[in-house]
């Protein structure tokens, strides 16, 4: 896969996808949302059997993602931005509902767009030098990536409100004690500390990462007895798979199993 904007790297079952527009702090135009979308479709269709875990990250050592491009948005009209939030949405509907966990290393700025693909992956960890924030409104509009309604569910709504509407950077210790992001690691030590942490998850059975993280993510906005239902569900599903059975046999027989993802 070679992309224009995007740098993608496979070891094993681990995809490593760089956003890759340094001169901009890897700023999200179109057509770098538009290599995304067909990356990661590309990953969760043609590549899903290798696929385990994705992690996202910035080209340049200053930045994940400074937002969304100011200079394509600057002349949008109503129409343009409305077609642009629904690019975004798309995009990270797709990190979201990804059958394989997405782990976002957040090596520099991650501000509007940045912070927001950062509330769309499963996990989050970040360098000492991030900042984080969503100063959207100091350019007159809002978080349009559905980074409102993510960032309530992620840190409740009133320090939500504080961050949209102050619009100040938070840094990476910050970022942590409110729940932004799980951890934060020296920055020279960022990649190498997820890259463990991405092939401690490669290890773990596919099929049950993925139904863990469906019914997390689908369960949240349902009413409780339907997100049991989604769970209960899941859990027979998962009993018609080899792993189950590898996992269960390798238990008894104090082995460690090899899932296979099947
Ligand atoms: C376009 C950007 C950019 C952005 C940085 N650049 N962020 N270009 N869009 N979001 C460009 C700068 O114009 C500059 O280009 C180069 O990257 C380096 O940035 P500097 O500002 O010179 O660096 P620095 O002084 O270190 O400041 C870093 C920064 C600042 C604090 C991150 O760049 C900044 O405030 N960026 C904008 C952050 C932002 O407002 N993000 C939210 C965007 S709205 P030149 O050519 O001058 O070297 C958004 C909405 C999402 O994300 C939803 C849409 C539907």
């Amino acid at each position: 896969m070679t992309y224009e904007n995007l740098l993608v790297e496979r070891e094993g079952f681990i995809v490593k996808i760089t956003f890759n527009r340094p001169k901009t702090l890897n700023a999200l135009n179109s057509s770098t949302l538009r290599e995304l979308e067909s990356c990661l479709t590309r990953l969760r269709r043609e590549e899903k059997d290798q696929t385990r875990v994705v992690i996202l990250t910035g080209a340049g050592g200053k930045a994940f993602v400074a937002g969304a491009d100011i200079s394509e948005m600057s002349s949008f009209g109503v129409d343009d931005a409305r077609e642009f939030a629904e690019l975004g949405h798309r995009v990270l509907d797709l990190i979201a509902e990804a059958p394989f966990p997405v782990i976002a290393a957040i090596n520099g700025f991650a501000l509007g767009g940045g912070c927001e693909i950062m509330l769309a992956c499963d996990l989050a960890y970040a360098s000492d030098r991030a900042k984080l924030g969503q100063p959207e409104v100091n350019l007159g509009v809002i978080p349009g990536f559905g980074g409102t309604q993510r960032l309530i569910r992620r840190v409740g709504l009133a320090r939500a409100r504080e961050i949209v509407y102050g619009c100040d950077m938070i840094d990476a210790e910050k970022a942590r004690d409110i729940g932004l992001i799980l951890e934060v690691f020296p920055h020279d030590e960022l990649e190498s500390k997820v890259t463990g942490i991405a092939q401690h998850l490669a290890s773990k059975a596919p099929l049950a990462i993925s139904q863990a993280k469906r019914v997390t993510e689908k369960g949240y906005d349902e009413s409780l007895w339907a997100a049991h239902e989604l769970e209960r569900q899941a859990f027979g599903l998962l009993f018609g798979t080899e792993d189950q059975t590898a996992g269960m046999k390798s238990f008894l027989e104090k082995t460690k199993a090899e899932f296979k993802g099947r």
